[in-house]
């Protein structure tokens, strides 16, 4: 039968697919329909994945194949790979996305990094191994997509195991920047050796040993890319390789010919790219700084915001109540703590019993608050508290000066005064002016510090209570004693 209609009709379904990603990822820019964005991306990458497997059965050599020829390069055992990938990969990756944790996100999507990349650079190995096995040269174009998917798969892969890693906090890979002496200086021989290697390919040669020290480099690049990087610079440094992913998954697009690959890539390279971005200007550092630099978290500086530490007012959950139910205004700082807690019914509750007794109420979200971009907008958003009420950082900064509560809730580094003093592992790092505001109530269960393992002299401001509960205890506390005012 002739089956030559249906590749027109393949292509228009990639279209459609591609069409269905960029709508999708517009509408992930606002959180009221972000969810919505994100099923219709991943309809159209459905239909881009059923359009394909009608592809490969309508081509002609698996017409050969039932004419009884041995087809080329794809046959049953193919299809058997295929649908036992699809059913393991796609089972594993179903159950991990919804038991995770929200904390745990960001280790999440780090190893999907790792996947993403690693399948790329498998895909531009296996055409490699073809040319060089058949001797042949590819055209510049081909050569050029699969060494860099070769090189970007490969430091995405090794890179993003060790993200994961440093952020599950495996002893292997330390969380701390791992800095060794020379470190840099290899990097850089690697990034050298990479590039004379792959030139050497460009101009025209085929060699697999060439390719073998390109793939060994660049493994090794990987991990020596990510080990120096630690502290509040890992979120930043993934979000770098889901860009590289992204890249190397268009680069294994140019390799096979298919353009939703490339399209798709190209999308998560571009949007990977302007998030790290976003990120790094929102810690005030720039990319290059980060990755060349590791975080600036050397026990000198970890001292010197500790020398400044003096003594705490605590506070007791009566004048806490007082205090908010009598305020005219307060700004909810959530943080990390929240989240552990899962304390986001117990803030909507408190705020709408303040809201009942007049009191205007405001949540500040900073843009590294947590462990995950967006991670209080989606908390809050999970206890339906009016996307109103969230504030950006710049938004919302300067009315803390108005404000006569600052309600912190398991935040710490984003409210750290230290970072506008240099000499601190926060330093430049832009932070809600919590401590402008007239009181500051803080809900934590110790003096324990944040993620970036220093002193908070926000604790020691006069105007500072620390009210020391598990924030969802507190929290649930604080209503009661509201409400028995
Ligand atoms: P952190 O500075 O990490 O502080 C969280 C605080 O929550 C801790 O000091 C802890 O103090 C408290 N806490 C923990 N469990 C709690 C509970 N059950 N109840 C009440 N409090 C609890 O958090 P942050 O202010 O949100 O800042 C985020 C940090 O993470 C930044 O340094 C940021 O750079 C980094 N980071 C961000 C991301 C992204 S993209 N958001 C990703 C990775 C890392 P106690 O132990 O005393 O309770």
């Amino acid at each position: 039968m002739d089956l030559s209609f249906l590749e027109p009709l393949v292509y228009l379904a990639w279209l459609l697919g591609a069409v269905a990603f960029v709508l999708g990822l517009i509408r992930m820019n606002s959180p009221a329909t972000a969810r919505n964005g994100n099923l219709l991306s991943a309809g159209g990458m459905l239909v881009a994945v059923v359009a394909t497997a009608i592809l490969l059965l309508a081509r002609p050599e698996n017409a050969a194949t039932a004419a009884g020829e041995a087809p080329e390069g794809f046959n049953a055992v193919g299809w058997i790979v295929i649908v036992a990938g699809i059913a393991l990969g796609g089972g594993l990756g179903l159950y991990t996305a919804r038991t995770v944790k929200m904390t745990a996100m960001p280790q999440l999507v780090s190893l999907f990094n790792a996947v993403g990349g690693g399948a790329a650079a498998l895909i531009a190995i296996d055409d490699y191994l073809k040319f060089s096995g058949a001797g042949t040269v590819p055209g510049l174009q081909v050569n050029v997509a699969t060494v860099l998917d070769i090189v970007i798969g490969s430091i995405t892969f090794t890179g993003s195991l060790i993200a994961s890693g440093k952020l599950m906090g495996l002893r292997i890979t330390p969380s701390r920047p791992v800095m060794v002496p020379g470190g840099q200086l290899v990097t850089m021989a690697l990034a050298a050796i990479t590039v004379v290697a792959a030139a050497y390919l460009w101009i025209g040669n085929v060699s697999l040993p060439v390719m073998l020290v390109i793939l060994a480099v660049a493994l090794i690049f990987g991990c020596t890319m990510t080990l120096p990087i630690g502290g509040a610079d890992m979120p930043v440094v993934i979000s770098l390789l889901n860009s590289f992913t992204g890249t190397a998954v268009a680069m294994a697009g140019f390799v096979l010919g298919n353009p939703v690959l490339i399209i798709a890539g190209a999308l998560v390279g571009a949007s990977g790219a302007i998030l790290t971005k976003l990120m790094a200007d929102a810690m005030n550092r720039s990319v290059i700084n980060i990755m060349v630099g590791g975080f600036g978290g050397g026990e000198g500086t970890q001292g010197a915001a500790t020398g400044a530490f003096g003594s705490v007012r605590e506070l007791g959950l009566d004048d806490a109540a007082i205090q908010l139910a009598y305020a005219s205004s307060v700004i909810v700082v959530p943080g990390y703590g929240l989240a552990v807690a899962q304390a986001q019914h117990a803030v909507r509750e408190l705020a709408e019993l303040l809201e009942a007794r007049g009191v205007d109420v405001k949540y500040a979200i900073h843009p590294v608050a947590g462990r995950m971009p967006g991670h209080m907008n989606v908390l809050l958003a999970e206890a339906n508290i009016p996307y109103p009420q969230l504030r950006e950082m710049e938004d919302i900064n300067p009315e803390f000066d108005r404000c006569d509560v600052a309600l912190v809730i398991g935040a710490n580094d984003v409210t750290n005064p230290a970072a506008r003093r240099p000499g601190s592992p926060v330093s430049g790092m832009p932070i809600l002016d919590v401590d402008h505001a007239k009181n500051v109530i803080v809900i934590k269960r110790s003096m324990g510090r944040g993620y970036a393992g220093i002193d908070n002299e926000l604790y020691t401001n006069l105007r500072t209570g620390m009210l020391f509960a598990d924030a969802k205890q507190g929290l649930t506390d604080l209503v009661a004693a509201v409400k028995a005012l």
